[in-house]
């Protein structure tokens, strides 16, 4: 069940944030901490302005919450409360047998028996579930993982404690993950949000239609994405997309992950068919890798792991996704010897492809060793990025590989001042924003372009071919 919260002023608000939201959601949890104090007398009347089943909740500031009045006054609230047709009612572990406990039991309100941890998951997690569930009430856990090992122990909630009704979530970035697979941790319901009332929440629409989060079952297929930061990856879009068009039963998810190792764990943990890897992994991934491609193992990075028969296998689609847009220009001759600016791992695995077919290749980068470096394995020549008018009018391509003019420093440009010639066809591979400084001036000579959006949807497209054998549906809108 996807469950709304709502953190609204008054009742009509809530109905109507409830009405907003209603084709994504199965139930709600009425807030009343953060309900004005007159609205909170009236809160028994709000289950009959809705049309789905009804938490109530009263979260006091130290689980989170905004409810700052006694102890007996808090109670008493909740109390009134029940008088309405409330289908569950959360009361904290540490609340022992109270009068809204008896009212709850008595009218048959389902009782939730909540722990809250901002800090950690707290060790005995599993024994505690076990007491919160004791009196045959729902157990429910929001706890805050801290690494993804703290992610892999709430994934083993279910295999723990199966059978027992309960509600886990891990909150914050790491816990992101556990939202939308909450059904893999044998949680009967997931905490969306209209807007972000706890870290890490989803809106009810991206995880009802994007993630499709209530649709997994035993033999759904996880994939995802990992990285750190990640939140921020298009992937998810593109891939759930994909999977939702041409009906295949996967999810893709994005995972905040610190190391490597006990994100293989989990992978293996919840069977995972493949994953994306972005910054800073795509390295640290190959000691885990059975088999690798001939890219991977040139340019020495790995941006796609997928499962094969015994291991895992690495993939560099990076390095395809990059070529595409440019490869007829190639083809014809019109592009024979290109700039590419920055020498990190993006312009090694561009400065690769470009030499494989045959393309003539200068490297302009600040710190000239690591120019010097790349230049040297894939025989090349190299320069200082200060240098870039001595190349002005005699070349065909030019590449942007590093992070200048990333969102949110827009208004900067790694070759400020460089006299394009207009026949210059200039490619960043920069997507956030999709016209960079950059390309701004090259447009204004004249040049062609090219965006990183392209090359981020064609590796995206084969990435999506290596995890599913068919192509990604041309139909589809991938979000980029
Ligand atoms: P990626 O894997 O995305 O390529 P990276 O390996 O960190 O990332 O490489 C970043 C590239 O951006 C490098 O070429 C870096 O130049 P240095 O090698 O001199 O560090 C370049 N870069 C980053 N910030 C820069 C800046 N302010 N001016 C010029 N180049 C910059």
């Amino acid at each position: 069940m996807i469950c709304l919260t709502l953190a609204e002023r008054t009742l009509e608000d809530a109905a109507s944030c409830v009405k907003k939201n209603r084709e994504y959601i199965d139930l709600c949890e009425l807030r009343l901490d953060y309900l004005d104090d007159k609205e909170q007398k009236r809160a028994s009347l709000f289950p009959q302005m809705v049309d789905l089943p009804v938490i109530l909740t009263f979260r006091r500031i130290q689980d989170g919450g905004k409810c700052s009045i006694s102890e007996k006054g808090r109670r008493s609230l909740m109390f009134q409360a029940l008088d309405g047709s409330f289908s569950y009612v959360d009361i904290e572990e540490d609340v022992k047998r109270s009068e809204v406990e008896e009212k709850a039991r008595s009218k048959g309100i389902r009782i939730i028996r909540s722990l809250h941890d901002f800090e950690r998951v707290p060790e005995d997690i599993f024994s505690r579930l076990y007491h919160l569930a004791e009196k045959g009430d729902i157990a429910k856990v929001a706890v805050t993982p801290r690494s993804f090992q703290d992610v892999l122990t709430l994934f083993r909630v279910e295999e723990e404690l199966k059978g027992v009704e309960k509600i886990v979530i891990g909150m914050g970035d790491y816990g992101v993950c556990t939202r939308i697979l909450y059904k893999r941790l044998g949680s009967m319901l997931t905490f969306v949000s209209a807007n972000e009332v706890a870290p890490g929440q989803i809106s009810a629409e991206k995880m009802k239609i994007e993630y499709r989060a209530d649709q997994v079952n035993e033999r759904t297929a996880i994939y995802g994405i990992i990285g750190n930061p990640v939140m921020h990856s298009a992937s998810p879009v593109l891939h759930n997309r994909g999977f939702k068009a041409i009906n295949f039963n996967a999810i893709y998810v994005p995972f905040l992950v610190d190391n490597v190792r006990s994100f293989f764990m989990f992978a293996e943990y919840v069977k995972m068919r493949g994953f994306s890897v972005t910054v800073p992994f795509k390295v640290d991934v190959l000691s885990y890798l059975g088999n690798i491609t001939r890219e991977v193992k040139q340019i020495g990075s790995c941006n796609t792991v997928v499962r094969v028969p015994g291991m895992w296998k690495g993939i560099n689609t990076d390095y395809y996704g990059f070529i595409k847009p440019i490869m007829t220009d190639i083809d014809s001759g019109r592009i024979k010897n290109a700039l590419v600016i920055g020498a990190g791992g993006a312009s090694h695995a561009i400065v690769w492809a470009l030499r494989n077919y045959g393309v003539k290749v200068t490297i302009l980068n600040r710190t000239l060793s690591r120019a010097e470096d790349i230049a040297r394995l894939n025989v090349c020549d190299f320069d200082r990025i200060e240098n870039a008018n001595k190349y002005s009018g005699k070349v065909d391509l030019i590449v942007q590989t590093t992070s200048v003019g990333l969102f949110p420093d827009v208004d900067q440009n790694p070759i400020e001042g460089f006299r394009f010639s207009g026949k210059e066809i200039v490619y960043d591979i920069i997507y956030k924003p999709r016209m960079t400084k950059l390309l701004k001036e090259a447009q204004k000579a004249g040049c062609i372009l090219h965006y990183g959006s392209e090359m981020l949807l064609e590796q995206g497209k084969l990435q999506f071919e290596a995890f599913t054998g068919y192509h990604y549906p041309h139909w589809v809108d991938s979000g980029l």
